[in-house]
């Protein structure tokens, strides 16, 4: 059977995913508050015919359709949470919120999830298997994907597959990554205290200087990367603040620094933390001060698994054809889809959504970030051909497998 044909459904669904789009970018929601959110997606869901369980991983949403023959279940993913931020806009669906916005295009990915559903809804009953969304919360600051699973947004049923999308506006609009291996870094936090001894500013002798010591340890932290990993692997380790003293005259106890590490390998992630509390242990130690470290995980690295990524690759080259289908270098920022990827096979791509000629090329996460809409409907029809795609073949070859079988 060949599969319906998503991208002209998703053209005609456009006047409401620009709707959706512009009503959730009106109402941002930070993370593990996104109610309004939630809201919208699950009445949205219910009509549609899913069933929904809501409050999954505090303000997650989970919907499941039955298709109307038996088979595997795959999962679709978006996430739906707003960052701190102040919007620069003149838009007239600019942020009603002030100091909270939607800078990453997790309001579009809401709206292409809720596209994508009303699409597989509609051919529910030719589907050999289920569909399961996830709307996630929390993604920017992580532990939204893991409050979730936690939840048992993947127990009942467990999917076999997942696939989810990002809006990448340094990507020209309509271009599509979908390949295999890793995509994003896994991101750590890092809290460092060093502790020295405080005193008068004029009577260095009688201290432990906190902040003397950071300097050393700033040096020390910055030949990790270019003396210890392999040069043919990747890492990031950067200091983002730095925090100490109080007066001219005194010399500071303590210094507080925080900062993150980004890799895409286990083995490179050990090197860098190995490396890391040898370091404050012999800087610290040869000038009479200590040191606590807490390193928090925020993300596994986004590593694509093969099979999904031909599944994802061939329903891109379908969407919108093989030439807007590119590979590109991996990123070294992080996304906690990579949590679904640790439990299931599963692809995570990039939709091109930067028009320069529109203006419309922002960074991320920057306050004039805005995206062109004219892709939302290529993003509803990426995940619906792939989740349906995935269905299909499987179908396809179980059935081969039994004729194979028969006398
Ligand atoms: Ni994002």
């Amino acid at each position: 059977m060949t599969l319906p044909d998503f991208r002209s459904e998703a053209d005609n669904l456009a006047t409401q995913l620009i709707a959706w789009r512009r009503d959730l970018h009106q109402h941002p929601e930070l993370c593990f508050q996104e109610t309004r959110t939630a809201g919208l997606a699950a009445r949205t869901l219910a009509k549609l015919g899913y069933e929904v369980r809501t409050g999954v991983g505090q303000t997650g949403v989970v919907a499941l359709l039955h298709g109307g023959r038996p088979g595997p279940t795959v999962m679709l993913r978006a996430d739906m949470d707003a960052l701190p931020i102040q919007e620069l806009s003149d838009a007239p669906y600019a942020s009603q919120t002030p100091g909270v916005m939607h800078a990453c295009g997790h309001d579009g990915h809401v709206a292409i999830g809720l596209a994508a559903a009303t699409m597989l809804a509609r051919h529910a009953a030719e589907l050999p298997g289920n569909v399961l969304f996830l709307f996630q919360p929390a993604e920017e600051k992580g532990g939204g994907a893991r409050a979730m699973i936690a939840d048992g947004a993947l127990a009942d049923p467990t999917p076999a597959v997942a696939f989810g999308l990002h809006l990448w506006n340094s990507l020209p609009a309509g271009r599509v990554a979908a390949q295999a291996g890793p995509l994003m870094a896994a991101a750590d936090i890092l809290k460092i205290v060093v502790r020295g001894r405080g005193g008068h500013g004029a009577h260095p002798h009688e201290t432990t200087d906190a902040i003397a010591v950071t300097g050393q340890v700033l040096s020390a932290l910055q030949t990790i990367v270019s003396r210890n990993v392999d040069p043919q692997e990747t890492a990031v380790l950067t200091i983002g603040t730095v925090h100490g003293g109080s007066a001219f005259n005194v010399i500071a106890e303590t210094v507080e620094l925080q900062g993150t590490v980004r890799t895409f390998s286990p083995a490179v992630r050990e090197t860098v933390l190995t490396r890391l509390r040898v370091l404050l242990d012999g800087v610290t130690a040869g000038m009479g001060a200590s040191y606590t470290l807490d390193v928090q995980g925020i993300a596994p690295a986004v590593v694509n698994d093969p099979a999904a990524s031909e599944i994802a690759r061939a329903a891109a080259i379908q969407v919108v054809g093989g030439a807007a289908v590119a590979w590109r270098p991996p990123l070294m920022v992080s996304e906690d889809f990579s949590e679904y990827g640790r439990r299931v096979p599963a692809c995570f791509m990039l939709l091109g959504s930067g028009n320069a000629g529109l203006g419309l090329n922002a960074p991320h996460h920057n306050p004039r970030f805005d995206f062109d809409e004219s892709v939302l409907p290529i993003g509803a029809a990426l995940l619906a051909t792939a989740a349906a795609k995935f269905l299909h073949d499987n179908a396809l070859a179980t059935s081969c497998s039994e004729t194979s079988r028969s006398p």
